[in-house]
């Protein structure tokens, strides 16, 4: 039997790039023999291996037919006879579709090398259209590579438009989409994820709540780009450029979806557009059943930001509300990234990339207040239960008068 590294290892190797998994196709070999060297069965799917020792994924070489809708419908057949060249078609893109053996002897039947110079991501056969899963793929890797000047060539974009109309993104399970959104969203330009996502029409059928603020106006004096969709991928930009969490960047990515429903109108006003978007953000963050730091954070910040804008004009008393609905108390990290997310908000407008926003520290000076405020000397004065908690608003109340006097004096 012959084995060959396959995929993401070759390519990023070739690429220059730091290697982390590696994936290896078994040719001429049945399971029988694999079993036999020791190699130990994963996924009642395919017949994949790991290796005894190093604990690396070894799969045998196998050609797959679609037999139904979404991910469980594919029959594959492997077999010693099955080639490497056969193996290599049913991949997704050219340059994912290379191998080479122990003496880096490239094998590159589909022009994946020549597919990286010109830095272009193209499907490799018309199999591709047998995964839906790969018109997030393909997002994702323009998402990854865009620094280095990759696109999507024409012919890909037809057939994930076509995909995309076909309505077979809707048969993706939550788990396989979100794994893809979430890595996609963690790469160095998530906003080009959500370009090519639109431009081939997969957004519409993703998440037709951002597809919508696409050509929807806000005040040109806020934000001189205008356009809500421009503006969402902007702030997708600046919470990549800040190396934000994945918490923050799902919440950048879904903090305007009311301004999707404000009336046309009231253009480019967006009245209440905070409270009009936690049904479309909570409907999201179901579909792709998002974990759930990342689920509150997106409300959170969805329903609070202007509050985080306005910081510096908020009286004490919707401070304090602001702070509480938070739990700073107990959830000291979670105000922290929502102040994350209103800075990338605020940065997230065009040529106001660089301007200070001094709401946030304003914003972590006031929680450290709040924070200060000493239970002891309450519990001394003889409070308990719920007085004891009024009494502890009504002091950190006082903390935060005092404190915006100071600070805003
Ligand atoms: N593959 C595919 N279609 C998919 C998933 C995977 O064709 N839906 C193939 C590609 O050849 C890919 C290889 O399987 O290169 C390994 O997949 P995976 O480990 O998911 O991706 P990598 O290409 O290794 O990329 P990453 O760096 O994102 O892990």
């Amino acid at each position: 039997m012959q084995v060959y590294k396959v995929g993401g290892a070759v390519r990023d190797r070739l690429l220059g790039l730091p290697v982390t998994d590696v994936d290896r196709v078994v040719v001429g070999a049945t399971t029988e023999e694999m079993l036999a060297q020791g190699f130990r069965p994963v996924g009642a799917d395919f017949p994949v291996f790991l290796h005894p020792k190093t604990g690396e994924e070894y799969a045998l070489a196998r050609t797959e037919r679609k037999s139904g809708r979404g991910y469980g419908g594919f029959t594959f057949y492997a077999s010693p006879e099955v080639t490497l060249e056969e193996d290599l078609i049913r991949r997704d893109l050219t340059i994912n579709a290379m191998a080479e053996d122990d003496q880096l002897n490239l094998t590159d039947p589909y022009h994946g090398q020549r597919d990286l110079e010109a830095r272009i991501l193209r499907h490799v056969s018309p199999a591709f259209a047998e995964d839906p899963l790969r018109v997030l793929r393909v997002a994702r890797f323009a998402a990854r590579y865009a620094g280095l000047g990759f696109t999507v060539a024409d012919e890909t974009m037809d057939l994930m438009r076509q995909l995309s109309e076909s309505g077979e993104l809707q048969a993706l399970t939550a788990e396989r989409s979100w794994k893809e959104i979430s890595r996609a969203l963690m790469e160095d330009h998530p906003q080009v994820f959500i370009q090519v996502l639109r431009d081939c029409g997969a957004l519409k059928e993703l998440m037709p709540e951002v597809d919508a603020l696409f050509g929807v106006p806000q005040p040109e004096t806020h934000h001189p780009e205008i356009d809500t969709g421009l503006h969402t991928l902007s702030v997708l930009e600046q919470s990549s450029l800040h190396k934000q969490p994945l918490t923050v960047r799902w919440a950048c990515l879904l903090h305007d979806l009311g301004k999707g429903l404000t009336p046309e109108e009231e253009w480019p006003r967006h009245i209440a557009h905070e409270y009009t978007g936690l049904k479309l953000i909570k409907a999201v963050n179901e579909r792709f059943k998002v974990p759930k730091d990342c689920q509150e954070l997106a409300l959170l910040v969805g329903q609070y930001h202007t509050h985080g804008h306005r910081a510096l004009e908020l009286k004490a008393s919707t401070l304090l509300e602001l702070l509480q609905s938070f739990d700073i108390y107990r959830r000291p990290q979670r105000f922290e990234e929502f102040i994350a997310a209103c800075e990338m908000d605020a940065r997230g407008r065009k040529g106001l990339e660089q301007r200070s926003y001094p709401q946030a520290d304003y914003l972590r000076g006031a929680a450290k207040a709040a924070r200060e405020v000493a239970v002891q000397p309450l519990l001394e004065q003889g409070f308990k239960g719920p007085e004891l908690g009024e009494a502890l608003k009504r002091e950190r109340l006082k903390a935060l008068k005092a404190y915006k006097e100071a600070a805003t004096a």
